[in-house]
């Protein structure tokens, strides 16, 4: 046997360099945005402020801020449907490697903020805290609650068509709600053509980060007080100075030029930020709403959605030692990790669903239905459904790049290591039941076949993300429950950032 011709054999059919592909765009954002760096700007600066949160301590990026994930370690525990810690003591505990894979129903999710009634804005307050009142909820109380999934990454969403495990942020973004022009509420936003205030339904579209970013930032498990809203957090912000909590550094990619360094925080402001970025029948009306908001308040969620989604797209991690390879660089993987390809795209059949340059075909360029939502045989369908309205327990194939580095995994980060994964396909999962996907059964993998599979998806590690470099730099966090972070500049940080808890991938 012609051991060079077999490998071209084995791996043909293997995705081409990520580079390769156009990221998603909505085809109308001429509409909406004016100038596509300055949305970038301000997409980044409100992804990154801790000024959100209700408690001023809550940002986009403290709940993805290593590879895109939560890599906290303390009070991240959910206790899962049955309500009971089962692998931890309880809320407030620090996982250790020992707690892995978790036990009964429990879910490695992220943690937002402490239960609270929001009661108003309290626009004096210099640590950006809101005006509420703590609910004691029996179950998380005094510790910020934890969500019942586990956070996937950032980096890459650009790519997907609907986000959120279950899919429910939509491509076609309302500028409103995630649900799409789909929910039944009609989210309008206001729209001043030189005649006044008037009711507008929009659809910028294909713009799933956008449907997803207005998610969170007022929900009350993850960034808010129960009762905020969309405007109301528009006035609190255009009422601070940008990132005024946290340092930009002055070589920061994105913000570099506008960091008020020594100082905290950026030397503008978000009203700027948002005429700079958005035309003026958006923002630029004298007319306030019968609620008393202006319109760049009451269209925050607007500015909110679009600058996060362009920011969002700039995170495209297409210089892996894969993409080196592909595009040619025959030497940037080891033989060792060209048998792990042979085995993703053959005997394990890992390509059907984690297909195509994105490595996940929930893509708008390789969607597959099929193959983008599947029932994997994580968790009965009784304790999560999944996708809705089918109900099925499928769950968003997610990308597998930097997955070196987004541990723990599934929606519920029941598994620590890459090899548990493997091990978990290659018995065919964990949960029997009559809606597990078919190509999900035992694959008689050797132990070799394993460790190459490991290996192979260790080589999907894109450097910039591994030590932060530009695109993936940004300010400094301060996240509760975690350890502060410093900011960092376009030439990336000095400590590379490493697998959830230390974890050797290569260990059962
Ligand atoms: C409290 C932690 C927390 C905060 C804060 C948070 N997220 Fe997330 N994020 C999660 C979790 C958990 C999920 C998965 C939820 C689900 O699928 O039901 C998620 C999902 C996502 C996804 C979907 C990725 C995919 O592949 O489906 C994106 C994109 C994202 N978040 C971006 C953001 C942005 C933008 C913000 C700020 C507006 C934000 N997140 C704030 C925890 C958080
Ligand atoms: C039938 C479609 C399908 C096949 C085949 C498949 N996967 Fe997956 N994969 C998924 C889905 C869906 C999830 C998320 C499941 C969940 O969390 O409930 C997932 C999750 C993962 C994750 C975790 C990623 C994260 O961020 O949590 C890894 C790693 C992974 N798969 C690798 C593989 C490998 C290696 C193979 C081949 C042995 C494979 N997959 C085969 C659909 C598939």
């Amino acid at each position: 046997m012609e051991a060079g011709s077999s490998l071209a054999q084995n791996i043909s059919g293997a995705p081409p360099s990520l580079s390769t592909l156009q990221v998603p765009e909505p085809g109308n954002l001429d509409d909406f945005v004016k100038n596509k760096p300055a949305a970038i700007i301000l997409g980044k600066a409100l992804f990154w402020d801790e000024q959100t949160g209700g408690d001023g301590r809550v940002a986009c990026a403290t709940c993805h801020f290593s590879s895109g994930v939560d890599a906290r370690t303390t009070n991240t525990v959910s206790p899962g449907p049955n309500g009971i810690f089962n692998s931890v003591p309880g809320p407030g505990a620090t996982l250790t490697l020992a707690d892995f894979p978790l036990a009964g129903d429990d879910i490695v999710g992220s943690q937002g903020v402490v239960r609270a009634d929001f009661n108003g804005l309290d626009l004096a307050n210099p640590l950006a805290i809101d005006d509420c009142t703590s609910v004691d909820d029996g179950t998380f109380f005094p510790e910020p609650r934890v969500t019942g999934r586990n956070a996937p990454s950032v980096i890459m969403a650009a790519f997907n068509r609907d986000n959120f495990w279950d899919g429910r942020a939509k491509r076609d973004f309302n500028g409103v709600t995630p649900a799409g022009p789909g929910d039944p509420s009609d989210p309008t936003v206001l729209v001043d053509d030189g005649s006044g205030l008037e009711e507008e339904e929009v659809v910028a579209s294909p713009a799933s980060p956008a449907s997803q970013a207005v998610g969170p930032p007022n929900n009350a498990v993850e960034m808010s007080c129960a009762g905020r809203s969309f405007p109301e957090l528009g006035r609190k912000l255009l009422n601070k100075t940008p990132l005024g909590l946290q340092m930009v550094a002055p070589d920061d990619s994105v913000l570099g030029a506008l960091s008020a360094a020594p100082a905290n925080g950026l030397t503008t402001t978000y009203a700027a930020m948002i005429q700079a970025a958005f035309h003026d029948e958006f923002h630029a009306s004298a007319e306030l709403t019968p609620d008393g908001f202006t319109q760049m308040e009451a269209n925050f969620s607007l500015f909110w959605g679009l600058s996060v989604n362009l920011y969002v797209n700039t995170l495209i991690p297409d210089d892996s030692p894969f993409d080196q390879f592909r595009e040619g660089n025959l030497g940037a993987l080891t033989p060792n990790q060209i048998a792990g390809l042979d085995v993703f795209l053959n005997k394990g059949k890992c390509i059907s669903c984690h297909g195509g340059p994105e490595f996940t075909r929930a893509s708008i360029v390789n969607f597959s239905g099929g193959s983008a939502f599947a029932n994997t045989g994580v968790t009965p369908t009784a304790a999560d459904g999944g996708r809705q309205p089918e109900n099925k327990g499928k769950f968003k194939t997610p990308t597998v790049r930097n997955a070196e580095l987004t541990g723990p995994y599934f929606h519920n980060g029941r598994y620590v290591t890459l090899r548990q994964v493997v091990d978990f396909y290659n018995r065919g999962g964990d949960v029997m039941n009559a809606d597990k996907d078919s190509r999900i059964r035992p694959l008689g993998l050797t132990a070799a076949e394993k460790n190459a599979l490991v290996d192979f998806m260790l080589a999907l590690t894109d450097n910039r993300v591994r030590f932060r470099m530009a695109p993936f730099d940004g300010p400094s966090l301060d996240p509760v429950n975690g350890t502060p972070i410093a900011a960092v500049g376009a030439g990336g940080a000095a400590a590379p950032i490493t697998p959830f808890l230390n974890v050797n991938h290569f260990s059962p």
